[in-house]
């Protein structure tokens, strides 16, 4: 296999960039949280496949992926709900769970967000919010000084004295974060604890919770399917696929140096052109169609996958000179207007359609002639 050099250069969220990163170790590793060869099967399904992971003490992991990927397990196994059929977690450098040995979930430490937020019917918000902190016998007056701060934070205040019952399914939700956090728990396991807010909400939510995080510095592990939330709050994200880690780093890491095809159309959407190395440094994918790559895999046997993002694609009227390469000429199937961009559709010649996102001001009407250009910097070669 030969590496080809790693130097993309995609604008990028600084603040992303500046977020420290965890790490993920094989072996050997040394980090607060850890995870190694972890199993789960139900039946004759290996729901969670041998996976390991080792999360540093303060980090904030998003296990990401698509529905019945194992999340969920994974998070239960982590909590003490579920038993390991084979492979061992550690916390603190503590077994904490392996097969025939399971520390109860209440003496973990942990506090789990549940995907169905379990309140107390017969107690108020700020009770259920509270609940936590009476059980842990902590004098009056700081009990309700950390219900206020956490209500106040999570935009509870108001809605402090209903009862679950007088509450939006968001409200709910909200409650339920409220709980978690306001026990300062030493490791909080979050379970899509957005998925029932609407998108505004969401979106601020997100950084809240970032927000709270980098206040608190809980260890976190956060389940989502959902890229945005798991880009905007995670140090590290852990993509999943059928029980198993498709690829784990940074949100930056994992945007732009996918590793497998999956995981380059699960985050971010991508263009996925098959084609054959040429042996030197570009990628033929038929049609008249040669990519040259900036990054990423050659498969040492020739069959290689390019992928280029969507608005990373040039489109325009203009004809290449006579020089030029990484271009394609298609005709424009569709285009649609969404305010700050246009998302378009191009059909190549062997039948292929490219999808390009393009500045709101590049117009072309439908039916037009257009070049494709696709800069060797955002054409990253994927291993089969
Ligand atoms: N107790 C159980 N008994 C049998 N199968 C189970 C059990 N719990 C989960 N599964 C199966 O394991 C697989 C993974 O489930 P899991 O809940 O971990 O997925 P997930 O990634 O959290 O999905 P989602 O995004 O839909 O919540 C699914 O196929 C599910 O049906
Ligand atoms: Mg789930």
């Amino acid at each position: 296999m030969k590496q080809a050099s790693d130097d993309v250069t995609t604008p990028l969220d600084k603040a992303n960039d500046m977020r420290p990163e965890t790490t993920l170790q094989q072996s050997g590793s040394t980090g607060f949280v850890e995870l190694s060869g972890l199993s789960k099967n139900y039946g004759s399904q290996a729901v969670v496949n041998n996976i390991s992971l080792s999360i540093e003490k303060g980090m904030l992991v998003c296990l990401l992926g698509p529905s019945g990927c194992g999340k969920t397990t994974t998070l239960r196994l982590i909590a003490g709900f579920v038993e390991p059929d084979a492979g061992e977690i550690r916390v603190g450098g503590r077994c904490i769970s392996a097969p025939g040995k399971c520390e109860a979930p209440e003496r973990r430490n942990m506090s789990m967000i549940f995907q169905s937020y379990a309140l107390w019917p017969h107690m108020t918000v700020y009770e259920n919010v509270a609940y936590g902190l009476r059980l842990r016998k902590l004098p009056k007056s700081d009990i309700a000084k950390r219900t206020d701060t956490i209500l106040a934070a999570t935009r509870l205040d108001a809605l402090a004295q209903r009862y679950p019952g007088e509450l939006s399914g968001g409200q709910q939700q909200r409650v339920s974060l409220a709980r978690a956090l306001v026990i300062e728990p030493e490791t909080l396991l979050l379970d899509e604890p957005l998925s029932n807010l609407d998108a505004n909400l969401r979106e601020e939510m997100r950084f809240e919770i970032r927000r709270l995080h980098d206040k608190y510095r809980y260890t976190t592990v956060y389940v989502t399917h959902d890229q945005a939330e798991a880009m905007t709050t995670a140090n590290m994200i852990v993509v999943m696929n059928q029980g198993t880690i498709e690829q784990a780093g940074s949100p930056k890491d994992i945007y732009e140096r996918p590793r497998t095809e999956f995981v380059a159309r699960f985050i971010g959407g991508t263009n996925i052109f098959k084609g054959r190395w040429d042996g030197v440094d570009a990628v033929d994918c038929g049609g008249g169609l040669v990519l040259r790559c900036g990054s990423g895999d050659y498969d040492s046997q020739g069959d290689t996958s390019v992928s280029v993002r969507h608005h990373d694609i040039g489109i325009s009227t203009s004809a290449p000179g006579s020089t030029e390469t990484n271009c394609i000429s298609g005709v424009v199937t569709r285009q649609v207007y969404l305010g700050a961009s246009r998302d378009y559709l191009v059909l190549l010649e062997s039948g292929e359609t490219v999808r390009a996102i393009a500045s709101a001001d590049v117009a072309i009407a439908e039916g037009t002639t257009v070049w494709l250009r696709f800069p060797p910097q955002h054409c990253r070669a994927l291993a089969h």
